[in-house]
């Protein structure tokens, strides 16, 4: 082979390399573009769980829709609902989603999506408790009050008296709702407040245990997106829109919460 031929040779394979680094690449990046995530903390049921290794609930499904829906692969971090909000502001996680109600304080962080569900905050307390009613629950220091930490529950309880909270020494603080209901049973709190629908399935999963009959906060729920992601709020709010005129929504709603 002459000298030329074998220069010739060289750059078609050396072209023929860097042609496919350069395609291998391009779809490595597209890969991470086609990824969707979404932060939650999965110790939420029947709104976000874990089943295994796997996560279950409401807002998983929900999530995988609104995904498929836009092209993209649902990647799920289970994280603690506290750093929820910080991560999808840094820009850490796409989305938040985790039974998350809108507040105007987390609207000075964040936007929201349009509500796809309703909670409400409800007290958990021992049976045969003397608290009975809201009108029982006192914030002279005679009772204690169990919470998720950074969750509407805290924030409203964790209040002075005059805005309609117990105060914040009143307040003890858990990472988990499960953890407050185990602090419950433990009669290390004389109440739990906490969403409805968790509140269920804690007070179903453990004996001794029931729901005040009131509502103690209304709220919505909506998936939270970083205030510079306008273009992923539309596309989630038009996947949103799309999966509640197909019944989507409440198919799911309906199979995780019997009436
Ligand atoms: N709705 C309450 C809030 O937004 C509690 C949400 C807690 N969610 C969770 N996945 N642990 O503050």
């Amino acid at each position: 082979m002459s000298k030329k031929t074998f220069v010739k040779i060289l750059s078609v394979v050396l072209a023929l390399v860097l042609g496919m680094t350069a395609l291998w690449a391009c779809g490595g990046e597209k890969e991470d573009e086609n990824v969707l995530v979404m932060a939650t903390n999965a110790s939420f049921p029947p709104y976000e769980y874990k089943e295994g290794d796997s996560f279950a609930g409401i807002d998983v499904e929900i999530a995988t829709l609104i995904a498929e829906k836009l092209g993209m692969t649902l990647k799920i971090e289970d994280v603690e609902f506290g750093s929820i909000i910080g991560g999808v502001q840094s820009g850490k996680f796409d989305m938040g989603m985790a039974g998350m109600t809108v507040t105007d304080e987390r609207l000075e962080m964040v936007n929201f999506s349009s509500t796809y569900a309703t909670g409400v905050q409800v007290v958990i307390v021992a049976e045969g408790s003397t608290i009975t009613s809201l009108d029982d629950l006192k914030d002279d220091g005679s009772m204690k009050y169990g919470v998720q930490q950074d969750t509407t529950g805290d924030i409203y309880a964790s209040d002075t008296p005059e805005k309609g909270g117990y105060g914040s020494d009143n307040v003890i603080r858990y990472k988990t709702g499960a953890e407050a209901v185990q602090a419950l049973k433990a009669g290390k709190v004389d109440a739990v407040i906490i969403d409805n629908e968790p509140a269920k399935s804690f007070v179903a999963a453990n004996e001794g245990l029931r729901i005040l009959d009131a509502e103690w906060a209304v709220e919505d729920y909506a998936i939270c997106v970083a205030k510079d992601n306008t273009d992923l709020l539309d596309k989630i709010n038009t996947a949103l829109a799309e999966l509640e005129a197909e019944g989507k929504v409440q198919a799911i709603i309906d199979k995780y919460i019997k009436a």
